[in-house]
């Protein structure tokens, strides 16, 4: 039986264009840098599975445990038939947990690989035959429009994983302003946040043993050389994560062992020995501090967990 996903498509996706673009303009800058949302073609999606599975990196299973123990509590705030909005779909067990206990009458999962939303949408769409799935490819570092079918009254947006660390606190505020004009009145927004701490645990999560976060960060360069046209070699460069205590945040870079020249089409960038790409930065946020970042967007906070080793927060916010 043919599965009723309805598909709706934003204006952009990031795909080979935008790759090209922003390769040419990052390996430019000085510092050289690139945004982290061009890790996630196919293989960077599936390394990042692998990293939520690494026992150094505490995010994913910390998140996990709390949202299984406050269901109860969150299914009560959301109300009775509220849609699911998932943005950056694919974080499957913590949707599932959330569907089971919410048992919401739609779901919208949003994300910037059409790949990865469709077969993550297909899989929702099979196991639970009493929803109304819907996808939209889009990226949601910018403004969104979203489906009114596939809302309702009292949406309850989902952004798990941190992701909203991902953004630099001035781009945190624009998404979060985007979400706050893009939801009806009322909506909630359940969203997982990492807490600052320790820099042991911290620069260990971003440097497991396995070295499973190192191939994920030189897998943008493998996207460069097998995508465009390039004769970067990654196996030229090394992966560095660190915390950047002042600015609270893990950030990642890629940095040169040698001095070298790379070309990207008929354009040649140079790099010292030592000299770095920087690919991501993981901005960590105290409660206190995320609430009134929040709260500055147009949201309330209404409820918040957190585990008791104090590693990750969830909180509930309402527009
Ligand atoms: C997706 N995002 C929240 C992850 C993080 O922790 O910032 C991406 C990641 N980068 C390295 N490890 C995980």
């Amino acid at each position: 039986m043919a599965l009723a996903i309805r598909t709706h498509e934003q204006s952009l996706s990031p795909e080979q264009e935008s790759l090209r673009e922003e390769a040419l303009r990052g390996f430019a800058a000085s510092p050289k840098t690139m945004s982290p949302k061009f890790f996630y073609d196919h293989r960077g999606s599936h390394l990042f599975e692998l990293i939520c599975q690494q026992p150094e990196y505490y995010p994913t299973r910390t998140e996990e445990t709390i949202l299984r123990l406050a269901a109860r509590d969150i299914a009560e705030l959301a109300g009775r038939n509220a849609s699911l909005v998932e943005l950056g779909s694919g974080a499957s067990r913590k949707i599932r947990l959330l569907l089971e206990a919410l048992r919401p009458a739609r779901y919208l999962g949003i994300d910037i690989s059409r790949e990865f939303l469709h077969s993550s949408t297909r899989r929702l769409a099979a196991d639970y035959r009493w929803l109304d799935v819907h996808a939209l490819c889009a990226d949601f570092s910018q403004p969104l429009k979203l489906p009114a079918e596939a809302l309702g009254q009292r949406p309850l947006a989902f952004f798990p994983g941190s992701s909203i660390g991902n953004f630099d606190p001035d781009e945190a505020r624009a998404f979060l302003r985007n979400l706050h004009q893009a939801l009806p009145a009322g909506s909630g927004l359940l969203i997982g946040v990492d807490l600052v701490k320790d820099r042991q645990v911290l620069e260990r999560a971003y440097n497991d043993a396995a070295g499973v976060t190192a191939l994920f960060n030189l897998n943008l360069l493998e996207r460069i050389r097998n995508e465009l046209h390039s004769d970067i070699d990654p196996r030229r460069f090394q992966h560095r994560a660190f915390y950047n205590e002042a600015e609270s945040r893990i950030e990642m870079h890629l940095v040169s062992r040698q001095a070298q020249r790379v070309r990207i089409e008929d354009r040649v960038f140079d790099f010292a020995a030592g000299e770095t790409l920087h690919t991501e930065n993981s901005y960590k946020y105290t409660p206190s501090g995320f609430r009134d970042l929040a709260g500055a967007c147009g949201f309330a906070s209404v409820a918040m967990w957190r585990d008791p080793a104090q590693l990750f927060n969830v909180h509930f916010l309402r527009r």
